[in-house]
């Protein structure tokens, strides 16, 4: 067993853990993830030994419905969840996503708050109740594993909260979810809210009872952490708290709280390998371009540092005088890999596998390419380098859009920057374009745009080190304003130039499959 996990106690403590990074946070704005993308986060998720992973909203668009079939299809060992809502055409699709899965999921819901009532779904609550009725009936015929939830439950009248899960619970529904869908409760009122409800309806004794928090009030965290100290067995979350507006729980906050009080939670706990979590994170803010802010609990850059000559000093003669954590159990000290630029393919492979990438013979090749390129430059590639530099590889071999192939950017004295592309894009086809601008950043994306046909507004732009030194690889985002919607792309290369056209192809990318995908829902999730 690994030192991140801890060691299991009984299983009526075990707090499943309900990963929803590619669902609620793939709604955070400018996230849109590819299949190729998704499936990577997918086999992270795995490995870091979440019990659940919900791998997409199927009926918004053809593009998450292909991706959750083919999480569904390639991940065996972990429950794979499909969301729908209560209606016939939702719950369908969601049962086509999953129905080669070996442990799928659906996961329906409704509204029961009287405001959502009113003015989004226009149903009464009778209707609302049939409806949830009709929608665990027919999920039960697709798959066993059925969740239902309650949307916008903290704020619903819990006499109807309790007779809508009575019902889902009687069709069959295993799992009952109780979100905090705004954000808005309050640990010891959900608390209430939650034992009131286990009195009104005594069958949530017999089910998994799950709760959502969102962060709007940043207590997401604290507020899931209460459900549980009052009986729910599954708690729902995302990586690095991505998600609608301010976020979803936090999973590795959940997770390392349960690892790091366990002796305080009653015997509470999860089965994640928490030394998973650095590895999850950075994955995830590197496909989804949303940066970790430095002081994030577990995951920040600064989670683990210390400032202040006083606690470097406590510190250094014992650990415990500062930290309640140890940075190896994130998964942070451990990686120790370092391979030089005469390195060869099997010691790359064997790296790779170490850093838990399972790479085919094209695959590797082409990783291999492309890590002799950055080693001649660089010298030295470590573990994180490697992580990002495969990452990246790897969309690159799986992308469905544009592929830079030449970049030349010239700055003069009194002259505005100019900049020459040539891009490729899905269908072979080579396209060049020339731009100038204010700073060679904007004269790039001219370029692209003369060569593709886009028009981007560059809204936020960020470049990092990998890791440090002056010859560290540089990691670009970008968020861009396409066609009226927000996007993200993220680069990395030793130049960070090319780092950045390659962002910006990407979140035009974005723009493109969402343009093409007909997201048939609007709002209300
Ligand atoms: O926040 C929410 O209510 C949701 C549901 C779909 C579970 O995301
Ligand atoms: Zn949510």
């Amino acid at each position: 067993m690994s030192t991140g996990q801890v060691q299991p106690n009984n299983d009526a403590d075990r707090v499943k853990i309900f990963d929803t990074t590619l669902r609620d946070g793939e709604q955070s704005p400018g996230i849109t993830l590819n299949t190729r993308e998704k499936l990577e986060i997918a086999h992270q998720l795995r490995r870091l030994g979440v019990d659940v992973m919900e791998a997409g909203f199927p009926i918004t668009s053809p593009g998450d419905f292909e991706a959750v079939r083919a999480i569904a299809n390639e991940v065996t060992d972990t429950v794979v969840a499909a969301l729908a809502r209560a209606n016939e055409k939702d719950v369908t699709v969601a049962g086509e996503a999953v129905r080669d899965a070996e442990r799928g999921r659906i996961h329906t819901f409704i509204a029961t708050s009287d405001i959502h009532l009113e003015h989004k779904l226009r149903m009464t609550r009778a209707q609302v109740l049939a409806a949830a009725m009709d929608a665990v009936r027919l999920a039960r015929t697709i798959v066993d594993d059925v969740e239902f939830s309650c949307e916008d439950s903290t704020r619903s009248d819990p006499a109807f909260v309790a007779e809508v899960v009575g019902a889902a619970i009687a069709e069959g529904a295993s799992t009952i979810n109780l979100p905090d869908t705004v954000g808005y409760t309050m640990p010891t009122e959900f608390q209430r809210f939650l034992l009131d409800l286990y009195e009104r309806c005594p069958e949530l004794h017999d089910v998994t009872v799950s709760v959502h928090c969102h962060n709007d009030l940043g207590l997401a965290v604290a507020n899931s952490l209460a459900g549980i100290q009052v009986g729910a067995r599954q708690v729902e979350g995302c990586i690095n708290g991505i998600g609608e507006r301010a976020g979803n729980a936090s999973i590795e906050e959940l997770a390392m709280i349960l690892r790091t009080r366990a002796a305080d939670l009653g015997g509470l706990w999860c089965g994640v390998d928490t030394t998973e979590i650095t590895r999850a994170s950075r994955l995830v803010s590197r496909l989804t371009g949303y940066v970790v802010q430095p002081n994030k609990a577990i995951v920040g850059r600064n989670a683990f540092a210390h400032e202040a000559g006083i606690h470097q000093h406590g510190v250094l003669s014992n650990p415990l005088t500062y930290e309640i954590m140890d940075a190896t159990s994130v998964g942070l000290a451990q990686n120790s890999i370092v391979l030089g630029k005469h390195s060869g393919r099997h010691a790359l492979d064997h790296a790779l596998r170490e850093l838990g990438y399972e790479l085919d013979r094209d695959e590797l090749n082409a990783a291999f390419t492309r890590f002799k390129e950055i080693a001649d430059l660089k010298g030295r590639l470590s573990g994180v380098d490697l992580e990002a530099l495969v990452s990246d590889e790897m969309r690159v071999e799986g992308g469905d859009g544009f592929r830079l192939d030449e970049l030349a950017v010239t700055t003069r004295s009194a002259e505005p920057p100019t900049a020459r592309v040539v891009v490729t894009d899905k269908d072979g086809t080579h396209r060049e374009g020339t731009g100038t601008g204010d700073g060679p950043v904007n004269a790039l994306m001219h370029a692209i745009d003369a060569a593709i046909g886009s028009t981007g507004v560059l809204l936020e732009y960020q470049v990092s080190a990998v890791t440090g030194g002056t010859d560290a690889l540089g990691e670009a985002r970008v968020v861009c304003e396409i066609g009226g919607r927000n996007y993200s792309g993220q680069g990395v290369s030793t130049d960070v130039l090319e780092a950045t056209a390659v962002a910006y192809l990407r979140a035009v990318d974005a723009s493109r499959r969402a343009g093409h995908g007909e997201r048939v829902m609007a709002g209300g999730v």
